[in-house]
């Protein structure tokens, strides 16, 4: 389900505040998620993609994330932005990019980036820096005389909410909150206590 037009102009302005406030990293966001037996965890990833649909990063699908998003395909995300006071939560569903979307992106990163997500065995125990160096070199070498191919344990998901949430920060500490809510294929607005 699309969001409203609000939903998208909140998120943009708000991030476009925050790159004019220099704010580092500005898409950095956490991004938690759950295993079927209801282990939480959660990381910061980056936000590659915002559009009426949902939110999207990248990452590789075998790494605990990966794994805990095959297990239950739900997720929330936190948005801080320190420099103008503002979050932004959502909450909901999770599915993958398509295959050209994540080629698309894959093709656009440097290529150390794409050597890397080769030689990274993202989550698993690694011996030694040796180890991880002496896999770069080797995919270096692999694929030295051709671009770089997507790796198949490397793509994509676009959390699709059923719920987003904007918190201003005021002075005064009574903050405004509004959130959106997916109920019966209609986003519901509401203003929330601080
Ligand atoms: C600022 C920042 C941005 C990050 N962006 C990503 C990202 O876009 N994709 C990714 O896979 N990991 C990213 N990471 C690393 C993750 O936080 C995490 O360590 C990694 O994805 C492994 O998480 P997992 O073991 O829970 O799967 C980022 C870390 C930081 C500090």
């Amino acid at each position: 389900m699309n969001f409203p037009t609000e939903v998208i102009e909140r998120f943009e302005q708000a991030m476009q505040a925050a790159e004019a406030a220099a704010e580092p990293e500005p898409t950095a966001m956490s991004l938690a998620t759950a295993s079927t037996s209801g282990t939480l965890s959660v990381r910061t990833m980056l936000l590659k993609d915002f559009d009426e649909k949902g939110f999207v990063f990248y990452t590789n699908t075998l790494s605990n994330k990966g794994q805990q998003l095959g297990q239950h395909p739900q997720a929330a995300l936190c948005v801080l932005w320190k420099s103008i006071f503002q979050q932004v939560l959502v909450e909901g569903k999770v599915e993958p990019v398509t295959d050209t979307e994540a080629d698309t992106y894959f093709a656009s990163r440097p290529r150390g980036s794409q050597i890397g997500a080769w030689a990274s065995m993202q989550s698993e125990v690694l011996d030694s820096r040796d180890r991880l160096e002496q896999r770069v070199a080797e995919f270096e070498q692999k694929f030295a005389s051709t671009d770089v191919p997507r790796p198949p344990h490397w793509s994509g998901y676009r959390v699709l909410p059923d719920m987003i949430e904007f918190w201003y920060g005021m002075e005064s500490r009574l903050h405004d909150r509004f959130r959106f809510t997916l109920q019966d294929n209609e986003w519901v607005r509401q203003r929330l206590y601080p």
